[in-house]
């Protein structure tokens, strides 16, 4: 079976958040079980790697102008998994104005080379499998357009791929103008347009609802809110037409990555075996790196962008009013929305059991998810989630919140802390709940940390379920 992956990141090449994890790590399973796995991902200038070498070139009509596209192949860092890079001036940057129609020339870029260029991929691919707005319209470009009577359909090698779309995020949709459609020069009949203030607009991820073979998304649970339309976007219609659901399929970690055995950040390792004596050596080290006392009250970490919308950040910043400076410590590490961030340093400013660090640092990362006791993940919504997952790992407990990917991974009260509402009051609650185990209960808090330990997060578990549904749709 050949899968051809495409993705706007990579983590090893160009990481944003999440989906550069799962982009690397669920090709690299794939590979492992013998599928020939190959990644399309633009050529961002900031990318650099060694060996890359130029493959062909592509001819692509847009905006009315005949772009010229070079393929450059590498390897994923680490792995034998081909990588074709898209380079072009128009997909230099990732950000920028037009970044929807940018990712629009690089889904025609991608549909292009899958249907004229046998050559530079060596043969045809059995599935393209697409990930969030950024490639929802690959299906589309690729020749689903043929159920509606697409005139190019004669002219195709073959529409030999099926399509799969995993939804990683439904907050973002790719929104732009209908000019898209003739810059990209398709018909508009094709495109599902609908009005806005500003005028008509297509969404991309909506035409990968309405145009992949398969959607899935990256939890039961978060699968099951979209379908109920808990986030605020109606899909239900499309999949009654469709006549099928999205499928959800939890996210696995790279378990090797992720290794409490063997991680060089930390200054001691261990297993679940060693955890009970040898965490806490991180423990202190962490609390001597950050400035925080070296006492023994639970220490909680949070780890991850500072975004207002989905992490949960809001609710953090209003329980720590409500708890007890004494009881607790936490160290918050991330960049993000500038108001965010002013709001922390401040709260870190007025209390003294907390830090917050202002930066992307991996190492420190790991510290954290390792020196911690509990790691926070409160979120509004969170389509799967890793942190909760590394956590785990690393027998650090986590407190979350029941939604999406969380509420699949986390057992309250036996891997971990689970609270309901998004309030406050409700993270007040089950914070004290998990200082209050912590202080009183240490024999269960150490047997909750060995079974979160043993908990089986790998993908050698999850991409089961992927392989099942590429084989169903090539069938
Ligand atoms: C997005 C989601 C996150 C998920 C990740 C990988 O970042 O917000 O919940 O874990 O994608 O699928």
């Amino acid at each position: 079976m050949k899968v051809l992956f495409v993705t706007s990141e990579v983590a090893g090449l160009y990481k944003r958040g999440g989906l550069a994890d799962v982009s690397y790590s669920l090709p690299v399973a794939l590979a492992k079980r013998g599928v020939k796995v190959g990644i399309a991902l633009p050529y961002y200038e900031k990318i650099k790697v060694h060996p890359v070498h130029c493959v062909g070139q592509l001819a692509i009509d847009y905006d009315r102008r005949r772009e010229l596209m070079f393929i450059f192949k590498t390897t994923l860092p680490g792995s034998k998994v081909p990588v074709y890079l898209f380079r072009h001036p128009l997909l230099n940057e990732y950000d920028g104005p037009d970044i929807v129609e940018r990712f629009g020339f690089f889904a025609k870029a991608v549909a292009q080379l899958y249907l004229y260029s046998d050559a530079i991929l060596g043969g045809p691919y059995d599935i393209i499998h697409c990930n969030d707005w950024h490639t929802a319209l690959v299906p589309l470009l690729v020749g689903e357009s043929s159920k509606v009577g697409y005139r190019e359909r004669e002219t195709i090698q073959s529409k030999h791929a099926k399509t799969l779309l995993t939804i990683h995020n439904l907050l973002y949709q790719g929104e732009a103008g209908v000019s898209i459609t003739l810059k990209l020069g398709f018909p508009k009949p094709l495109f599902h347009t609908f009005m806005t203030p500003l005028g008509r607009a297509v969404r991309l991820l909506t035409e990968g609802f309405e145009y992949a073979d398969m959607v899935t998304t990256v939890s039961p649970t978060y699968a099951t809110e979209i379908m109920n339309g808990d986030h605020g976007v109606r899909v239900r219609d499309i999949f009654d037409r469709r006549g099928d659901m999205i499928a959800g399929i939890l996210n696995g970690i790279d378990t090797d990555l992720w290794n409490p055995e063997t991680d060089t950040a930390l200054p001691v390792t261990y297993s679940a075996r060693t955890v009970a004596v040898r965490k806490k050596h991180v423990k202190q080290q962490l609390q001597k790196a950050v400035r925080l006392p070296e006492s023994d009250v639970p220490l909680f970490g949070f780890v991850g962008r500072f975004e207002a919308r989905q992490k949960g950040l809001d609710l953090i910043a209003g329980a720590i009013d409500g708890l007890s400076d004494t009881s607790y410590q936490l160290v918050l590490l991330g960049t993000g929305q500038p108001k965010l961030v002013a709001a922390f340093t401040a709260l870190a400013e007025r209390h003294k059991n907390i830090v917050y660090i202002n930066t992307f640092d991996e190492r420190l990362a790991r510290r954290i998810y390792a020196g911690s006791d509990i790691m926070l993940v409160p979120s509004k919504f969170e389509p799967c989630g890793l942190t909760q997952m590394i956590a785990m790992r690393y027998g650090t407990l986590p407190l979350v919140r029941n939604t999406g990917g969380l509420a699949d991974s986390v057992t309250d009260g036996k891997t971990g802390f689970v609270f309901g509402p998004y309030k406050k009051s409700a993270l007040v609650a089950k914070m004290n709940d998990a200082i209050g185990l912590y202080v009183s209960s240490p024999g269960k808090f150490r047997e909750m940390i060995v079974r979160a330990m043993k908990q089986d997060f790998s993908w050698d578990h999850q991409v089961k379920a992927y392989l099942s549904h590429y084989k169903k749709l090539i069938r």
